[in-house]
């Protein structure tokens, strides 16, 4: 598909979700990169985990404000505050939109539905109507739309590795739902009002200062404190983990290349529509990412050296919503961008590992 170059420089880039894990680390990143760019950050700091790492995550970023050649500025809002939302684009007419901010997590989704459709259905939804209103009166409006969606499409397929091309009609979870939805939202909009528009599809990001529901960070916290880890599916899972550096580098390379704008033969436009898988497509197993990371949390000293890991593994069934594999192919992410994740998980839990001592002074 061919693209538009969009510099990153003498932008208004608005990220939401910016005091969460893609979110921060992708802020830091633009605002290492970005000459006289303006960078708004918007987040609604909700509680679904520890607000202190959302805090700490936005000192980050404001440490490399001080250093920046870009500007930033942080608006606590919910996405799903239309009149909220559409006043900032009023006031900034943000330029790109990579748009972050969702309801995390396939597990909550089953007991708190509620905070899915606020966020992801009714949150996005508002992104897409100011994106469409930004053209209004001849103005330029949104070069670029990218959003968050998630490897949790594939819901249970089998044929792996998983690809753009593959149905996705199937979600096993809300969360992945919403997720389908926001590609299904954007393409339609994309389509009706010719907003360059780029979903991705994360694959199982983590790294420090990461998400604590997820089951590195969550592991770590038990294991530190001798509780047994439960391992679904009895240990028979596989996960395409991907290092949140390659995720900052990916989104980064999509960001600066929008699909082309086309007219078709019915003379409307022919969507600027694309999808692209990130993940690292190479799916570990469980039980050795376990094994990997309790070694990384002996050698810095987390966990004492005779700690033996197989005494805290406790095997359980399979959840609802889960999947048994997730596995990325980036061909197409190769092909468009020149670039695919090559992080290990060693050397990213090693990353996360220095990162937590550090972080809870241990
Ligand atoms: N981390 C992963 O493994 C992964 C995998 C697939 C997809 N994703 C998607 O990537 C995006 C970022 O994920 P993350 O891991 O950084 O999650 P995160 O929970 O750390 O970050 C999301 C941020 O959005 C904010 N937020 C939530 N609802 C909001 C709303 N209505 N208005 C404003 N802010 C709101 C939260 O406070 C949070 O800071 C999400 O859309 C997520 O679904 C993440």
């Amino acid at each position: 598909m061919t693209k538009t170059n969009i510099s990153m420089n003498n932008q208004t880039i608005l990220i939401t979700g910016c005091a969460g894990f893609i979110g921060a680390n992708l802020a830091t990143y633009l605002l290492d990169k970005c000459q006289n760019s303006t960078i708004i950050g918007v987040d609604n700091l909700n509680n679904y985990y520890d607000k202190e790492l959302k805090e700490y995550r936005l000192e980050l970023i404001k440490n490399k404000e001080r250093v920046s050649l870009s500007k930033y500025l942080f608006i606590k809002l919910d996405i799903s505050d239309k009149e909220g939302i559409q006043n900032l684009f009023e006031e900034y007419h943000p330029s790109i939109i990579i748009n972050l901010a969702a309801q995390a997590g396939v597990r909550y989704s089953i007991k708190n539905p509620d905070a899915y459709i606020s966020s992801n259905i009714l949150g996005f939804y508002n992104i897409l109507e100011c994106c469409r209103h930004s053209y209004d009166g001849g103005q330029p409006g949104v070069k670029h739309l990218v959003y968050a969606s998630s490897s949790s499409v594939y819901g249970g397929n089998t044929k792996v590795p998983f690809s753009e091309d593959d149905l996705v009609d199937h979600p096993v979870s809300l969360y992945a739902a919403t997720k389908k939805s926001n590609e299904l939202l954007a393409h339609s909009y994309s389509k009706l009002y010719n907003i360059p528009c780029t979903g991705l599809r994360f694959f199982t990001v983590y790294g420090p200062a990461g998400r604590p529901d997820m089951a590195y960070f969550s592991f770590t916290e038990k294991l530190r404190t001798c509780q047994k880890i439960n391992i679904f599916n009895n240990g028979n899972c596989k996960r395409d983990f991907t290092y949140i550096n390659d995720i900052v580098e990916g989104v980064m390379r999509v960001v600066q290349g929008a699909p082309n704008r086309f007219t078709g033969s019915d003379n409307l436009p022919v969507p600027p529509y694309a999808i692209y898988n990130i993940g690292n497509s190479n799916p570990e197993n469980l039980m050795d990412f376990v094994h990997i990371l309790s070694e990384e949390l002996k050698k810095t000293k987390i966990l004492p050296d005779k700690f033996n890991i197989e005494d805290y593994i406790e095997l359980v069934p399979m959840q609802p919503g889960d999947v048994p594999v997730t596995y990325a192919d980036t061909s197409n992410l190769e092909h468009d961008y020149g670039f695919k994740p090559t992080t290990d998980l060693r050397t990213g839990l090693r990353e996360f590992a220095e990162w937590y001592k550090k972080y809870y002074n241990i």
